[in-house]
This record gives C-alpha cells, sequence and structure tokens, in this order.
C-alpha cells in the first residue's frame, strides 16, 4: 500500500473513532461538548494516530486493538493546541483554519474543553477492551499520564511559556522540543508497543526512532512557522516571532535548523535498522514529515 493511501485511511479510521467517542448534544453542557467536537473533529493531519497504526504494523498488532489509543492520543493533543492558543500562552486565534477554541467559542469554555478532553483521553485507554488485558491498559493509562504531565508535555510548555523572556541555548530549546512535543510522539509508539506485547528490543528501537522524529517534528514546525503562509497552515505564521520565541530559526538560521531536521530524520531511520518492511511506514512517516508543508 502506498504511504498517502495509508495515511488517508488512517485518517478516516481514526475520524471515525473520534466521533463515535466525542460527545454529543446529549450531554449535560451542549456548550461544552460542541466546543470538544469543534476543536477535535475535522482537521489535522492526525500524524499522531497514524504513527500509532503505523507502529501496529510493524509490532503485528490488530488496528482495532489501538483504535481507543489513537483516539485518546488526537483528543489529547486536541486539548493542548486549544490550551496553546489561549492569550495568556500563544494568543493564536486560528487553528486548523478556523478560529481557535477560545475565539469560536470563549476562553472559559476553551480552558474547561481542554480539561474534559483530557479526562475523556484517560477514559478511552481504560475502558475494558477485548484484547487487552487490564495490566495492558493500566500501562497504557501510566504511559500517557507520564507523557503529557510534569515528566512530559506540560513541562515542556511551561518552558515555552517563560523561554520568550528568559531565552534558551540550543540545549534548552532542544529539551523544550523533546518535552512539550516530543513526549506525546515517542507515547505513540510506546502506547502501541505495549498493546501489540512488543519485546525490549523492539520497544528500545520504537522508542529511540520516536524521540528523534518528535524532535524532528517540532524543528519542522519552527521553520514552517517562518516559511509557510497563515493560509497554508491554516494557524497564525509568525507567531513565534511575535513572541519572541527561541527557535532552531532564531538559533541556528534556516539553513542550520533544516539540516538540524536532517540529521533526526536520518537518526530516526538509523533506529528502525533492525526492523524489515514491516517498519516501512515508519520510514515513510519520516520523509512525509519532513517534507510536509503544513
Ligand atoms: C501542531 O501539531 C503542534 C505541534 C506540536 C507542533 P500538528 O502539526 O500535528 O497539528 P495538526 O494536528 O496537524 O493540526
Ligand atoms: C505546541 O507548540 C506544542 C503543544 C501544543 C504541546 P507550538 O506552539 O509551536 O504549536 P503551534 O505552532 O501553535 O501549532
Ligand atoms: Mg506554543
Ligand atoms: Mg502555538
Ligand atoms: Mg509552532
Amino acid at each position: 500500500m502506498s504511504f498517502s493511501r495509508f495515511l488517508d485511511d488512517a485518517q478516516g479510521r481514526v475520524e471515525a473513532v473520534l466521533a463515535a467517542a466525542l460527545p454529543t448534544d446529549c450531554s449535560p453542557s451542549r456548550e461544552l461538548s460542541d466546543a470538544m467536537r469543534y476543536s477535535v473533529l475535522g482537521g489535522g493531519k492526525r500524524i499522531r494516530a497514524t504513527l500509532i497504526y503505523a507502529t501496529a504494523e510493524t509490532v503485528n498488532c490488530e488496528l482495532t486493538t489501538v483504535d481507543p489509543a489513537a483516539a485518546a492520543v488526537e483528543i489529547i493533543h486536541g486539548y493542548s493546541l486549544i490550551h496553546d492558543d489561549l492569550p495568556s500562552m500563544d494568543d493564536d486565534d486560528l487553528r486548523r483554519g478556523k478560529p481557535s477554541c477560545h475565539v469560536a467559542f470563549d476562553e472559559a469554555t476553551a480552558i474547561l474543553a481542554g480539561d474534559a478532553l483530557q479526562s475523556l483521553a484517560f477514559e478511552l485507554l481504560a475502558h475494558p477492551h477485548e484484547q487487552l488485558t487490564a495490566e495492558q491498559r493500566c500501562a497504557m493509562v501510566t504511559t500517557m499520564a507520564t507523557a503529557i504531565g510534569v515528566q512530559g508535555m506540560a513541562a515542556g510548555q511551561a518552558i515555552d511559556v517563560a523561554a520568550s523572556a528568559l531565552g534558551l541555548d540550543i540545549t534548552g530549546l532542544e529539551r523544550m522540543h523533546r518535552l512539550k512535543t516530543g513526549a506525546l510522539i515517542q507515547a505513540c509508539c510506546r502506547l502501541t508497543a505495549i498493546a501489540g506485547g512488543a519485546g525490549a528490543a523492539a520497544l528500545t528501537a520504537l522508542d529511540n526512532y520516536s524521540a528523534q522524529l518528535g524532535l524532528c517534528f517540532q524543528i519542522c514546525d519552527d521553520i514552517l512557522d517562518v516559511t509557510a503562509s497563515t493560509d497554508q497552515l491554516g494557524k497564525p505564521n509568525g507567531s513565534d516571532d511575535a513572541r519572541q520565541m527561541p527557535t532552531y530559526v532564531t538559533l541556528l538560521g534556516l539553513d542550520g535548523a533544516r539540516q538540524a531536521a536532517e540529521h533526526c530524520s536520518q537518526k530516526a531511520l538509523e533506529a528502525l535498522t533492525e526492523f524489515g518492511p514491516e517498519a516501512d511506514t515508519l520510514r515513510e512517516l519520516v520523509r512525509f514529515q519532513l517534507e510536509r508543508a503544513h
């Protein structure tokens, strides 16, 4: 199957799981459930869900086994974007080509939608599943919690918020990127390895792969903030510059940032050497994300 077909299928698949998992207008607060659906459905590249399905292919795990994890990761990502756009964070009014959640609704609803999305993601991971034991689901919950909390994404965002005033050197910037974006991307592989019962060697290889992919992903996001238009991105370009954020582009220049992204993608590919063709989609995902236009 071609990579673009795999991507289309993964996007369609997770969209259906998400549509079924998100609350409808029958829930106690219509406003809250509308904001959750508005922010998560019908947008985004679904790279994280695609990474989960591609990893499932690599570790020989059925896609139905990881459907809840794929939806949970996209829901957590959706929550992180709602909060990331808030006036007290990046103060961005546009997301996925639409007004950001706090603009379409209001700030309080956006904060609560993020909160409720986070809870929903954990509910999905913990929910009984005929192909997953209780121990596996517990390990998946712990993996997600670690990835997005004070050791992961939230810490990265806290460093980000402080960075424009304090500045960062390249080591600090790499650390921030690994936390704010890399940790959730790494969790995609870990969750799938747990669901698929992968052995220790495969888990280590996937961990190394996804750590490089996650860093590369945020370096490319920094580059696109400068090189792509608001129309292409569906979010405001120049957002980092407006906040005087240290990025790979401000620290290394555009060419230096591109070289850093290329270096990470090479390392991501090297991490997969122990796998055969079962990891080809993971390999193509590296190239796809490096060459993406938004
Ligand atoms: C944007 O992520 C935020 C980052 C962590 C860099 P994506 O580029 O995956 O955003 P969507 O999901 O496609 O909108
Ligand atoms: C977002 O990083 C990271 C998280 C949401 C955790 P950015 O602030 O660079 O993402 P965009 O550019 O707004 O999508
Ligand atoms: Mg941000
Ligand atoms: Mg932002
Ligand atoms: Mg950005």
